[in-house]
């Protein structure tokens, strides 16, 4: 089998994540890691037996690496995804895609000259429940979503005011989540957040978000809904169609088609609606994410989705923005209106 040879830069807590997903993807052979702290990059090195190179100079030197994950923090997402681009090379990187939409904007347009294959870490949209329900979503036509992920305090180093950190970079997900299962572009937002609920960073800690996608008839509408306080709280994500509900719980989803579920007649045992119609699995989704993306790469016949592309990764970031200006000023953003304004 062809395997894409790829190179991680950032071997810090998500790099782990990444560095197993590189492994064991079967169309991936995992090359080399590079880091600037020696010793993160020389421990992965080692456990997946691939080299260390220090810096990423070095690594774009490398011809033999075709392709690199990028799991550096947030603020030099822009700078190592376009050092990457003008290297030519594949990329994965984390999400949120960057510290600001000019950036993001530059790095699309980058992805676009070098006609390489890039991806946005947005895991989830891997899992199978998720994908799931994406599919049931273009059954029961969704008027409303819900998706509920609740959390414990974030660490020290994603604690700070910038609308990419606190609960906003847990939400990140959610964000790209509930577009993708509308299967629509976002119209509209309102938000609600709250800073220093339980910490002092100045960071967002509590999010209300509803997102409306088309107007009139035609409207759905997302909610997102997320802290810092719901440690242990099961997360929630419920969608309610004009031809059915459905909702997940843990790795099930249970549904009810039809416009509405049947009354039962007078006296009789209520039928239950719910049939359980799917079974996911836990694991982490990152390795499907990067085997899918490096048969993207290696095959230009095999498509970027269902793996969010850099314009998923712009129109997460460009919400992202919208909440935190709406949870600021109380008004809700017409989302045209508010790219425009971008620039
Ligand atoms: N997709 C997810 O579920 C998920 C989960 C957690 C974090 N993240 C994202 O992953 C990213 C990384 O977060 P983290 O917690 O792993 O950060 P981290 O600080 O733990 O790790 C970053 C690593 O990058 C290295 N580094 C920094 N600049 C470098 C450079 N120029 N060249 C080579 N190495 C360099 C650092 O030495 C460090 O080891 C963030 O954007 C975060 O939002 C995503």
């Amino acid at each position: 089998m062809e395997k894409l040879r790829v190179g991680l830069v950032g071997a810090g807590g998500r790099g782990r994540a990444h560095a197993n997903a590189i492994a064991n993807a079967p169309n991936i052979e995992f090359v080399a890691v590079c880091d600037l702290d020696a010793t993160a990059g020389e421990e992965v090195a080692e456990q997946y037996g691939s080299e260390y190179i220090a810096n990423t100079s070095e690594l774009y030197a490398r011809d033999d690496i075709a392709a690199v994950g990028i799991c550096v923090q947030t603020p030099s997402h822009h700078k190592m995804a376009m050092e990457a681009l003008e290297a030519g090379r594949h990329l994965v990187t984390e999400k949120p895609m960057a510290a600001s939409l000019s950036e993001a904007k530059e790095m699309v347009a980058a992805v676009a000259e070098a006609g390489v294959v890039a991806a946005l870490s947005y895991q989830l949209r891997f899992g199978p429940v998720y994908a799931k329900m994406k599919e049931l979503c273009e059954e029961i036509e969704p008027l409303q979503i819900f998706f509920a992920r609740q959390r414990g305090m974030l660490v020290d180093k994603y604690m700070s005011p910038e609308p990419f950190d606190g609960i906003m970079d847990f939400i990140s997900h959610d964000i790209d989540m509930v577009p993708f299962l509308a299967g629509r572009k976002p119209t509209a937002l309102l938000a609600s957040l709250q800073r220093d609920t339980w910490g002092n960073a100045g960071a967002i800690e509590v999010a209300s978000v509803q997102i409306e996608f088309g107007s009139g008839d035609d409207k759905i509408v997302g909610c997102i809904s997320s802290s810092m306080g719901g440690a242990g709280m099961p997360e929630r994500l419920d969608v309610v169609g004009r031809n059915g509900i459905a909702r997940k719980e843990g790795n099930s989803i249970y549904l009810a088609a039809g416009p509405n579920p049947p009354n039962p007649p007078e006296g009789a045992r209520p039928p239950d609606p719910w049939c359980m119609c799917f079974e996911g699995e836990a694991r982490d989704f990152t390795c499907d994410l990067y085997e899918h993306w490096a048969a993207a790469a290696l095959d230009a016949e095999v498509p970027v989705a269902p793996a969010a592309s850099y314009e998923d990764g712009y129109n997460a970031l460009l919400l992202t923005l919208a909440i935190v200006e709406s949870g600021t000023s109380g008004e809700k953003i017409e989302l045209e209106e508010f790219a425009a304004a971008q620039g």
